[in-house]
C-alpha cells in the first residue's frame, strides 16, 4: 500500500517526524529506481516540459501529455505516493473543468494532484476536495507564472511579500490541502512558513527548515547538461556516464567487435 495523502499530511519535523523526500519522475524506470531508493513521494512534475521535452518553461506541456507520463510512472506500482502536477490552464477555466482534468490524472494513476497559487486558487482547491481528490499546494516561485513574474526569480524577498506568502499558505491549509511545496524563496521564509503551518512544507530552493525537500530527477542525477541552480546538490553525473557508455558501444560497432559470437544466436537455437 503506497503512502497516502493523509499519512503525508501528518508528517511534521517539529513533531519529531522524519523529513519527507520527494523527487520527480516521468517514466517507469525513473519511478522504479527512485522507489527502490525509498523516496516518500514521486512527483510527476510539469517540469517534464523542461527536462524531457526541451522547452524553456512549463507552459508547454498539455494535460494529455501529463496523463501519458502519470500512467508510465504509476505502472511501476511504487510504494511512494504519486502526485501529478496539474498543467497550466487545466485549472484556470472553471471548477468543473478543473475537476474533470484532475480526474484524468487520477484515473491515469496519480493519488493526488498539485497546483500552483494561493488565495486565487481556493475555489478550485475546494472543488477538487469536494470531488475527493487530495490536493498539494505550491507557493513562492511558481513556474507557471514565469511570464507574469518576468522570469524565474526568487520570490518573497521583501517582508510584505513574505507575509503574503504565509497568508496564502494558511488559506490553503484552511481549505484542506495536505502539503505545500515552497519553491525559490529565502531560507528564512521557508523557516517562517513551515513554523506557521500544521501541514508539511516541501521545499525546493527554500532552505533547510522545510518539512521535506524535492528535487528534479534530472538535476539531482546530472542529466541536464547545464550548470545546476544554487540549491541543487548533484549526486551523480549520469549524463557523462551515458555519453561514455554509448561512445564505447559506437566504437565496438565500428571496430566490428559487437556483437561477438557469444552474443549471436547459434542456428541450433534459432527458435531462442
Ligand atoms: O514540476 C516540478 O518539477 C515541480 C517541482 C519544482 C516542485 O513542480
Amino acid at each position: 500500500m503506497s503512502l497516502s495523502a493523509p499519512a503525508i499530511r501528518a508528517r511534521k519535523r517539529a513533531r519529531g517526524d522524519a523529513a519527507l523526500v520527494m523527487v520527480t519522475a516521468y517514466d517507469e524506470p525513473a519511478a522504479r529506481y527512485a522507489d527502490a531508493a525509498g523516496v516518500d513521494i514521486l512527483l510527476v512534475g510539469d517540469s517534464v516540459a523542461n527536462v524531457v521535452m526541451g522547452q524553456a518553461d512549463t507552459l508547454h506541456v498539455t494535460l494529455a501529455e501529463m496523463v501519458h507520463h502519470v500512467a508510465a510512472v504509476a505502472s511501476a506500482r511504487p510504494n511512494a505516493h504519486v502526485v501529478a502536477d496539474m498543467p497550466w490552464l487545466s485549472y484556470h477555466l472553471g471548477t468543473a473543468d478543473a475537476v474533470r482534468n484532475a480526474a484524468e490524472l487520477i484515473r491515469a494513476g496519480a493519488q493526488s494532484v498539485k497546483l500552483e497559487g494561493g488565495h486565487a486558487r481556493l475555489e478550485v482547491v475546494r472543488a477538487l476536495l469536494d470531488a475527493e481528490i487530495p490536493v498539494m499546494g505550491h507557493l513562492g516561485l511558481t513556474p507557471q507564472s514565469v511570464l507574469a513574474m518576468g522570469g524565474f526569480k526568487v520570490q518573497a524577498k521583501s517582508r510584505d511579500a513574505a507575509k503574503l506568502l504565509v497568508e496564502d499558505a494558511l488559506l490553503l491549509q484552511e481549505e484542506g490541502v495536505y502539503a505545500i511545496v515552497i519553491e525559490g524563496v529565502p531560507g528564512a521564509v521557508g523557516t517562517e512558513v513551515t513554523a506557521a503551518l500544521e501541514i508539511p512544507t516541501i521545499g525546493i530552493g527554500a532552505g533547510p527548515d522545510t518539512d521535506g525537500q524535492v528535487l528534479v530527477f534530472h538535476d539531482l542525477l546530472g542529466l541536464t547538461g547545464r550548470k545546476p541552480a544554487r540549491f541543487v546538490r548533484q549526486y551523480a553525473q549520469l549524463g557523462e556516464a551515458i555519453t561514455e557508455a554509448i561512445g564505447r558501444y559506437a566504437a565496438d560497432v565500428r571496430e566490428e567487435t559487437s556483437p561477438s559470437e557469444d552474443e549471436s544466436y547459434p542456428s541450433s537455437d534459432a527458435g531462442h
